[in-house]
């Protein structure tokens, strides 16, 4: 499973991607508005920072704008993907952005019957929220399970279902046991899965032992024993 940040934060960006386990990086207009950065320049610099997908998403709703932003975004670098909503006109730039070698996600879904037409479009990602159907007391994650079964009775989708709005680390596990292709976490969420308090607890009573036994430390005993051979 690919795991990609949810976020436009840069310097988050650059530190996750630094732990080798950032595969890509999502953005919408609300993350973009958030950070304040100019989008132009946030998504080259994201570009720089990881070299998988990073989505960039147009705000144009009709399809003459959402192309022209889709092939301007496109020019940024090689490894942007066009975000277009789950809209008549946004599917109908899908299906031309991808014919065009674009990468594209499909984003706002909530529905199989969107997940469908999305990939009948040509989307390299489908983006369905599980997080704000729990919100409305709908199950997110029955809905990741429809898509996955739908999508596998047709090989030739090459439709990849990335996992958003994910709301705490449960979503990623549901998420990996459901056969997701990717998730998408903001950086709180990613930290968070690195977190058990047994792990802090085993640790700490690891380290004590060593101090109480007195050891020098490894590679001291190694230099040693090496120069002895
Ligand atoms: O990138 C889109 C998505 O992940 C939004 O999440 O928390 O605003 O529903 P949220």
């Amino acid at each position: 499973m690919k795991f990609f940040i949810d976020t436009a934060d840069l310097d988050e960006i650059q530190a996750l991607a630094a732990t080798g386990l950032v595969d890509g990086v999502t953005t919408n207009p609300s993350l973009i508005a958030k950070h304040g950065a100019a989008m132009a320049d946030r998504i080259a610099d994201i570009c720089a920072a990881v070299p998988g997908p990073v989505s960039a998403e147009v705000t144009a709703t009709d399809i003459e704008g959402m192309l022209a932003e889709g092939r301007a975004l496109a020019a940024i670098a090689d490894n942007v993907a066009v975000k277009v909503p789950l809209t008549e006109s946004g599917l109908r730039a899908c299906k031309t952005l991808s014919n065009e070698g674009t990468k594209v996600n499909v984003t706002l879904c909530f529905s199989a019957a969107q997940a469908i037409l999305a990939a009948k479009a040509g989307a390299s990602f489908i983006s369905p929220f599980v997080g704000r159907l729990d919100d409305i007391g709908q199950n997110g994650m029955e809905l990741i399970a429809d898509i996955v079964e739908i999508y596998e009775q047709y090989p030739d989708f090459e439709t990849e279902i990335l996992v958003a709005s994910v709301r705490h680390p449960v979503h990623v596990v549901e998420a990996a046991r459901l056969g997701a292709d990717v998730v998408t976490v903001p950086p709180k969420i990613l930290k968070q899965l690195f977190q058990h308090p047994l792990t802090d607890k085993g640790l700490a009573a690891f380290l004590a032992d060593w101090a109480a036994s007195g050891q020098a430390p490894i590679l001291e005993q190694l230099e040693k024993k090496n120069g002895a051979d």
